[in-house]
């Protein structure tokens, strides 16, 4: 785990803990012995501590926090480190992180090569710097740099940890081997200054107002989040406090963050994100065993708003893009369009001038469909109609070259339909982008029944090249995403019971959605426009499941949202995004009820809070049972990043499995016995399988309870 080689007058730990050399115990003990056996042999004058592979080191390793650690902590190496008679120079390149970073602060010096990386990124796992990081950066850099970089867990370049103060120098040539120069020049020179916990921190006294000011921040920008508050209470403490005082501090909120339920969540999280690349397909093909087509080249078809956002994507990855509208006026408009989400990009400092250009030239417009013979993939973005859809994949079957992936935008209709229309159904899968297609992070890849795995292969691929983190799915009526959405249509029940759209707004963003009736609506109007059925406002039910027109009635009176200046809302055209509540609409809501004799009552934050939750989450069971989803993160990871779930409650099966899942099952049978004209309360098999079991089953282990089924 630590190579341990003496070379010359120098000892080179080497840490060795691939992929990332995080530091699981076998990594500090390995530290610590090479520190001792360095100090004892009289022939080493320094000790370099260096990382083999890509990195130095990710940081303690985050898979083992949820076990118990025994033996060595990284401070006990840190201390042996900083203590140590003999200079200790960290050399680092790709990446120290968190605990990496720690180590490297210990050390009496630190150089790196120049595309190095350094952070705090705790703050994303629901953690604080515990290895003395919150004390020791203030030291070098200053408390309100170093509240800045903690709280935000931001990665810094080289030059910017240069600038702090926080590395000695960026070396050009080959890092050991400078390195070694580097301690040559340093041997013999005297160490005291250089340990950090000897070290003032600058303008202490100014710190209340510094937190002050930092709090204000935090609060703004990581609304409902208890780390990165904890981070500044121990940056506070490095300035009040004695060093071991404020260690111990830093220790006890270590403690109590490491065992929140938040902390929990953004470490499922992390997980969860790097685990939905990694497919497997009821067949048994898995991404490991199977080889992505290549992908030189793209066509889009359609160049609305989707089909533009997905060339912007596209191009900004290097891929050229044929993009195809039916006439020349709708092409224009969208190169118009492209042209300006580019130079919104190089206004933000996102995107240089050049590779504005670069991306330009790279777009064709054409409005001949025979134009895209060529292309590796075409993305097909056009109208949602299986119809129309279906016309197009015939067409471009027989125009495609034969290895050619045709993908769909669709966000709900049936891959396998669209398939059929082709003579290539294994080269068919669906690409389904997110609106703002050029800035939401999901892309949820769809497959059929025929869908071969390169082509999986290829989606998944193709979405990680262009940035996108890919969910695999599927094939069902809305897929993972959209047929999970039950928010919308139980607030608009919830609504006609009794409470007020602005209370379940409210009570949602309590809770940390950002989307809330709003959304809903839009969603139950495209629902309700799709059933294609003549509603009235007596409508109750609608084959066989409940109905409420009132989305309907304030359609028909044309509040339409946002473009319509008024909905759920009224909404100022100066400030659009911050919607006003409109009384006329509970009068509308009032008269509603009265016509249909319904008897509106007080209804709980509790239950709004279950009513869109667990109707989503049964819905959620019902996916994996039918394995639309392979496993419940890939599930929530799509709730994340598509719906803007909060990230430190990791997605509605997590937040599932910390309520428990007998809770979840009990409430879901109750409002099923309740509202038996609602389909989505049908209580899930698998959802009652766990349910039943004598023991909480964590959520890693849902589908290995569920697989014996299959
Ligand atoms: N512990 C354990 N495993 C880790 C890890 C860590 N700290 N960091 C990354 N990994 C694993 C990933 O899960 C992944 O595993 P699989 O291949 O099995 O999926 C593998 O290493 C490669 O990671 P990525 O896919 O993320 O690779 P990348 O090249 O895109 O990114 C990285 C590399 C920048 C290091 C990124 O993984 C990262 O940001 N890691 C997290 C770093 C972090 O949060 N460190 C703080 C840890 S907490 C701490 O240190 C507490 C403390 O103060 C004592």
């Amino acid at each position: 785990m630590v190579d341990y080689r003496v070379d010359n007058q120098f000892t080179v730990l080497e840490i060795n803990n691939p992929p990332v050399n995080a530091l699981s115990s076998d990594v500090t003990i390995g530290l610590y012995d090479g520190i001792l056996k360095a100090l004892q042999d009289d022939s080493v004058q320094a000790v370099i501590i260096i990382g083999k592979g890509k990195v130095f080191c990710a940081g303690a390793d985050i898979t083992a926090f949820s076990k118990s650690i025994k033996g060595l902590g990284i401070t006990d190496v840190g201390h042996a480190i900083e203590s140590s008679s003999k200079p200790v120079i960290s050399a680092v390149y790709g990446v120290a992180l968190g605990g990496g970073l720690e180590i490297a602060l210990f050390c009496h010096y630190r150089i790196s090569d120049k595309k190095a990386k350094f952070g705090f990124p705790e703050v994303q796992l629901g953690l604080l710097p515990g290895a003395e990081g919150t004390i020791r950066l203030p030291r070098l850099t200053g408390l309100p740099v170093a509240m800045e970089i903690i709280t935000s867990g931001r990665q810094l370049s080289a030059q910017e940890a240069v600038k702090y103060g926080i590395i000695d120098k960026i070396v050009e040539n080959d890092l050991l081997q400078e390195a070694k120069t580097f301690a040559t020049s340093i041997i013999g020179k005297p160490l005291d200054s250089l340990r950090l916990r000897t070290k003032k921190v600058k303008n202490a006294d100014l710190v209340d107002k510094y937190y002050d000011d930092a709090l204000k921040e935090v609060k703004r920008k990581s609304k409902g989040l208890i780390a990165p508050v904890s981070c500044l209470k121990t940056i506070r403490g490095s300035a009040k406090l004695p060093y071991d005082t404020a260690a111990q501090l830093e220790r006890s909120l270590f403690t109590e963050l490491i065992t929140s339920s938040q902390s929990a969540a953004l470490r499922y999280s992390f997980f969860a994100e790097r685990s939905a690349a990694k497919w497997r397909l009821p067949n048994g093909a898995r991404s490991a065993n199977t080889k992505p087509g290549s992908v030189v080249s793209a066509a889009v078809i359609g160049a609305g708003t989707m089909g533009s956002g997905i060339a912007v994507c596209l191009l900004r990855a290097g891929i050229p893009v044929i993009l195809v509208e039916q006439n020349e006026k709708l092409l224009k408009a969208a190169q118009t369009n492209i042209d300006q989400i580019f130079r919104g990009s190089v206004q933000l400092g996102k995107m240089t001038l050049e590779k504005r250009q670069e991306c330009l030239r790279m777009l064709q417009g054409t409005a001949q469909l025979e134009k895209v013979k060529d292309v590796d993939i075409v993305i097909e973005a056009i109208f949602e109609n299986l119809k129309l859809k279906q016309e197009v994949f015939a067409k471009l079957d027989k125009i495609c070259k034969p290895t050619a992936f045709l993908c769909s935008n669709t966000s709900t209709l049936d891959i396998d339909k669209i398939a059929s229309a082709t003579s290539r159904p294994d080269k068919v899968a669906g690409t389904h982008f997110f609106a703002p297609a050029h800035i939401m992070r999901l892309l949820e890849n769809v497959y059929g029944s025929k869908t071969s795995p390169e082509t999986v292969a290829t989606v998944m691929e193709l979405g990680r090249k262009i940035g996108k983190i890919s969910v695999l799915s599927k094939t069902c009526d809305g897929f993972i995403a959209n047929r999970m959405n039950k928010i919308g249509v139980e607030a608009v029940y919830l609504v006609e019971e009794g409470a007020s759209p602005y209370n379940i707004d409210q009570i949602m963003e309590d809770f940390g959605m950002s989307m809330g009736l709003d959304v809903g609506w839009r969603i139950r109007q495209e629902q309700a426009k799709a059933l294609g059925v003549n509603l009235t406002a007596e409508t109750k039910y609608l084959n066989a499941e409940r109905y409420c027109s009132l989305p309907d009635k304030l359609y028909e009176l044309g509040r339409n949202g946002i473009k319509t200046g008024r909905g759920w809302y009224r909404y100022d055209p100066a400030n659009p995004r911050k919607p006003i509540p409109d009384l006329d609409v509970l009068d509308i809501i009032q008269t509603h009820c009265q016509n249909l004799g319904i008897q509106r009552r007080e209804i709980t934050a509790q239950e709004v809070i279950e009513r869109c939750l667990y109707a989503t989450i049964n819905e959620g069971f019902k996916i994996l049972e039918e394995n639309v989803a392979e496993k419940p993160s890939d599930i929530d990871v799509i709730w994340q990043y598509g719906f803007a779930f909060p990230r430190y409650r990791g997605g509605p099966m997590f937040y599932a499995s910390q309520v428990g899942l007998r809770k979840v099952f009990e409430r879901i049978c109750y409002y099923h016995a309740t509202f038996p004209y609602s389909k989505h309360w049908l209580p899930s098999d698998l959802l009652r399988k766990l349910a039943s079991s004598t023991d909480e089953i964590p959520i890693n282990q849902w589908m290995n309870n569920w697989s014996s089924k299959l």
